[in-house]
């Protein structure tokens, strides 16, 4: 008996051993709430025996086992709590220019920094390379040089620019812009608005991040292929959705959907505000515009209209609020600049969570099946919210909509507890999967790594665009009915003149 399972140990140690990849993570855009997204999948790939090394803006505090920093920290200001909470097309402009502009610059301190450099220098050997797949494909070519096969993760939908390259196809008509409000079934108002955003973003992308990031790796790479080329090339993207909230998309066999992995299991909450919620005798509303997003900065009249609309219930409030005080000084109310937002989902009595549906706050609600008011502001917190009201997850207020009287109604039909049951039924389904969100994305990353002399992308993704939209076709057949018709058309003026003239000879014969 001892003799097997020192073989069994021995054998699963050996196996260990052979599947023990060594991965390279590439993420330079500095916004937290996206890192906050990863880190648990990267050390669960430590966990599980990879090497991992982890060019971040957000270093480990504590060493991790088989986990390797190399910190991007100090050199770019992190993104946290710096928008304000307000919508317009203006801001929408703006995202693009930001996003471009952060891209580009995050190429270059990227590319500047000397560990980085390092790794180039040292011909280091990588079996895969994480690449964050958001307003940057820099790494890719820092993969490239690297020689080693790329991964791509999202921490949310498709951004405009991803769908060729992945050649998932892009239909205004039902698939919603990771920008803008609208879900799967527009109202033409929105189909032109998202014709116009969709081209707005990818001409933006490819004329001035994509070029800029190619001009920065040039600098100090000759050769590295076009950039769009190495994006039609990563071998798997993990993209952050699953269909029961994002609703049925149409992906090729390398986009994975992995939904979910970054939900922690629920800790012990803060004595003080364990009491606060265990004391609740109606339950409670979360409110948290998260880590983005300040709270203290929205127009005095909406948040007027916020603690109006709550304070009319019996429910007891737990509000993530910057300053130390709220206007009126409403009891029933805790605040804090900083709470366990998964923690407090996770307690029975929290009824409602009121958010800007970011991709981490609507994950966890469906998580853990606690109905949301989503409230978007920026980014892709529209399209979130229209899957959440879609998916039956909550319901949606427009920012520039609020006013106590909407929200009393929104809040009412959350609080429904027949709303409730029916989100605890979906929270299910989320959860009834073949495999864990963790297991699934480990799983297709060591995949990808095992199956990187294949590729599995859609001929979609590289077949030139007049062949994919068969404009050629069009062309080709166009030119026969033309050609069919113009001889017809000829046909009949020699068959009439012939007749006019014969009537012609007949009358001057008379
Ligand atoms: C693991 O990664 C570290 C840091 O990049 C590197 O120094 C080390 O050689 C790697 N180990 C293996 C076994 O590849
Ligand atoms: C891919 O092919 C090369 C060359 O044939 C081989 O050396 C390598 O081991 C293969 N990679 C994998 C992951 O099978």
């Amino acid at each position: 008996m001892k003799f097997i399972h020192i073989l069994v140990l021995f054998i699963s140690v050996l196996f260990n051993q052979v599947l023990s990849l060594n991965i390279l993570g590439v993420f330079p855009y500095q916004g937290k709430s996206h890192f906050l997204l990863f880190a648990p999948y990267l050390k669960e790939l430590a966990n599980r025996g990879h090497n991992l090394t982890v060019i971040s803006h957000f270093p480990q505090e504590k060493p991790i086992q088989n986990y390797h920093d190399i910190s991007l920290a100090g050199k770019t200001k992190i993104f946290e709590d710096v928008f304000p909470v307000y919508r317009s097309y203006w801001t929408i402009f703006q995202i693009g220019f930001f996003l471009m502009n952060t891209g580009s610059d995050n190429c270059v301190t990227l590319l500047e920094d000397e560990n980085v450099q390092n790794l180039w220098k040292s011909k280091a050997k990588f079996d895969l390379v994480l690449v964050e797949q958001f307003n940057t494909d820099c790494a890719l070519g820092l993969a490239h040089v690297l020689g080693a096969p790329v991964v791509g993760l999202t921490s949310h939908v498709l951004c405009p620019w991803h769908y060729e390259v992945y050649g998932v196809q892009y239909n205004p008509a039902y698939v919603a812009n990771v920008f803008l409000e609208g879900g799967t079934k527009p109202t033409l108002f929105q189909r032109i608005e998202r014709t116009i955003f969709h081209n707005y973003f990818i001409y933006l992308y490819k004329f001035t991040c994509r070029r800029n990031n190619e001009n920065a790796l040039a600098q100090y790479f000759d050769n590295v292929p076009p950039l769009e080329e190495l994006a039609r090339n990563i071998k798997f993207l993990l993209l952050y959705t699953n269909f029961p909230l994002s609703g049925p998309g149409l992906f090729p066999p390398n986009v994975r959907e992995v939904g979910g992995y970054h939900v922690a299991k629920p800790k012990e909450l803060p004595k003080e505000l364990k009491k606060f919620i265990d004391e609740s005798e109606h339950g409670v509303i979360y409110i948290s515009f998260g880590s983005m997003l300040r709270a203290t900065s929205m127009p005095q009249d909406k948040l007027e209209a916020i603690m109006e609309a709550v304070s009319q219930l019996p429910q007891r409030i737990v509000f993530k609020w910057e300053e130390k005080i709220l206007p009126g000084n409403p009891k029933n109310i805790y605040i804090s600049n900083w709470l366990p937002q998964n923690d407090i989902l996770a307690h029975p009595n929290v009824l409602v969570f009121y958010s800007h549906c970011g991709m981490l706050g609507t994950t966890e609600a469906i998580h853990h099946g606690v109905p949301l008011l989503g409230m978007p502001i920026f980014g892709d917190q529209p399209s979130n919210a229209a899957s959440v009201e879609e998916s039956g997850l909550g319901v949606q207020i427009q920012f520039k909509e609020l006013t106590a009287k909407l929200l009393s109604e929104k809040l009412k039909i959350v609080l429904n507890p027949e709303f409730r049951r029916k989100v605890k039924e979906l929270s299910r389904i989320w959860h009834d999967r073949p495999q864990s969100a963790m297991d699934s994305a480990i799983y297709w990353t060591e995949f990808a790594a095992r199956t990187s002399n294949y590729s599995f992308a859609t001929p979609a993704s590289s077949i030139p665009l007049y062949q994919y939209r068969s404009w050629d076709v069009i062309a080709v057949l166009g030119s026969i009915l033309f050609a069919i018709l113009y001889s017809v058309k000829q046909t009949i003026s020699l068959l009439t003149k012939s007749k006019t003239q014969q009537n012609k000879r007949k009358l001057k014969k008379k």
